[in-house]
């Protein structure tokens, strides 16, 4: 069986000119400036092809809004892995889960000089004063946002070691980021909390925490005054990433008896001041946390197991899964007192890729998150989601043979409430064969314009708005 969305899995063409597109449908005047976006678009490097979804070579997608309409670009990373695939013909990086045939020699120089791969596929952010790529290695790839030119590795001046991080950072108004890497080594491994200044690139640790088997993950969660890592039952044990010779991620093993454990460090200090265990769970995102009393709430996309990760192989993915319960948002509330957790399912509806108004409501409470769902067993993402956390409710769209992409949402400037504003989301046409820049009214969540391309775009993961009067403030509308 091949899934409807196949399409948006196989490798395309860059798109390095601008191509006007048409509009079908009125923008608000408001609404100037770039959505980039970040994700694989190349699958095969030779007669290497890579295993799973998130090791696809970076192609940057740009739509940018004018008065004179929609136009789209798109460009591959230029980062070493791709130029050595296109000088050697073949897969070279280690990647999340494919590794390259080695010899043994060339395994054990690995292990003394692990070559991390700087494929920055994941998403987009602002770092010491460029727009970055950035995957789950420390080494953001800047980029040009208007000619998607790949501008080189972003190298970080300071010795904080770790070769695992997350393509998720926090971000205060100030542009100052809060991140983690994780440092592995035996017998003990450790959690690494940093901060970067804005405009600068030295990340100053701020507290650290040591484990015997780190987790994956890929996110965590940030409040006025805390910082908490989620560690999912997904370990490792630190010495099989270094000597086995499988791929990264196919190390980690699922411990659902470990429980979950919720690493929480005051954001100023960096002291650990609790760890809470909770049920085994496991997610890619976090939607949102914030400070209530003397809890903190933590909201993130939850699956019961980590089988999702499996799931995301391209040949299962591509031949249509339909075994796997989506994410659904919960709330785990950490009680700093009591140091206890609860958990709570915030809606029934699925939810993938979340987003929220983040410039005003980043570790504030909050009510919408905006995401991708799932209405058709198999058809992986076919609908865009808006819920309400406070109340379970949902708003949908969706349209016949369209796989919408993470939604993000841009705020009107004269607006007043939460969701005063648009979403914006990439959607694959797989009738259609080709995709389109939907634009949904994020108060009522319809439509109110699109732009078709003439060509499929792959489907991708992260992407951020950059508003053309100020791009440094874009993430902060
Ligand atoms: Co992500």
């Amino acid at each position: 069986m091949t899934a409807p969305y196949a399409l948006g899995l196989a490798t395309q063409p860059e798109h390095p000119e601008s191509q006007p597109l048409p509009l079908q449908g009125a923008l608000p005047g408001w609404l100037r400036g770039t959505l980039v976006r970040n994700g694989p678009g190349r699958f095969e490097v030779g007669d290497d092809t890579y295993n799973h979804w998130f090791d696809g070579l970076a192609l940057l997608h740009a739509f940018t809004i004018t008065e004179s309409g929609v136009s789209y670009r798109s460009r591959f990373l230029r980062s070493s892995a791709y130029n050595e695939a296109e000088t050697e013909d073949e897969i070279t990086q280690s990647a999340f889960a494919t590794d390259p045939c080695r010899s043994l020699f060339e395994r054990v120089m690995t292990v003394f000089r692990p070559q991390l791969t700087d494929n920055a596929n994941v998403s987009i952010h602002r770092l010491a004063g460029d727009w970055v790529a950035l995957t789950e290695t420390p080494l953001p790839v800047r980029f040009d946002p208007y000619t998607l030119n790949t501008l080189g590795v972003q190298r970080y001046d300071d010795t904080l070691s770790g070769p695992l991080t997350t393509a998720h950072p926090h971000r205060l108004s100030d542009g100052t980021l809060f991140s983690y890497v994780v440092d592995f080594s035996k017998p003990t491994s450790t959690y690494r909390l940093y901060r970067l200044d804005a405009a600068t690139n030295t990340r100053r640790e701020l507290g650290n925490h040591a484990v015997r088997r780190p987790s994956y993950m890929h996110s965590f969660a940030m409040t006025e005054r805390y910082l908490a890592l989620v560690a999912f039952p997904l370990v490792v044990d630190p010495l099989d990433v270094l000597l086995t010779g499988r791929p990264f991620i196919e190390n980690f093993e699922w411990q659902p008896e470990r429980g979950t454990k919720i690493h929480v460090f005051e954001r100023d200090t960096g002291r650990r001041v609790t760890t809470v265990p909770t049920d085994p769970m496991f997610a890619f995102h976090h939607i949102n946390a914030f400070e209530e009393d003397n809890t903190i709430c933590i909201d993130l996309a939850a699956y019961p197991d980590a089988k999702i990760v499996d799931r995301m192989y391209l040949d299962a993915l591509r031949s249509g899964w339909t075994d796997v319960e989506m994410a659904r948002p919960e709330r785990i509330r950490v009680d700093l007192r009591e140091h206890t957790a609860t958990q709570e399912r915030l809606s029934d509806v699925g939810i993938e890729v979340p987003r929220i108004h983040y410039a005003r409501c980043n570790t504030q409470s909050y009510r919408y998150a905006y995401g991708t769902g799932n209405r058709t067993p198999g058809h992986f993402t076919d609908e865009l989601v808006k819920v309400d956390v406070t109340t379970g409710a949902a708003q949908r769209w969706h349209a016949d043979s369209c796989f919408p992409g993470e939604p993000v949402f841009v705020s009107d400037p004269a607006g007043t409430a939460e969701d005063d504003g648009v979403v914006l989301s990439v959607v694959l046409d797989a009738s259609a064969e080709r995709s389109f820049l939907l634009v949904l009214d994020a108060t009522s969540f319809e439509e109110i314009a699109r732009a078709p391309a003439p060509q499929a775009i792959p489907l991708n993961f992260h992407g951020q708005f950059l508003d053309a009067d100020n791009p440094t403030r874009s993430m902060h509308r």
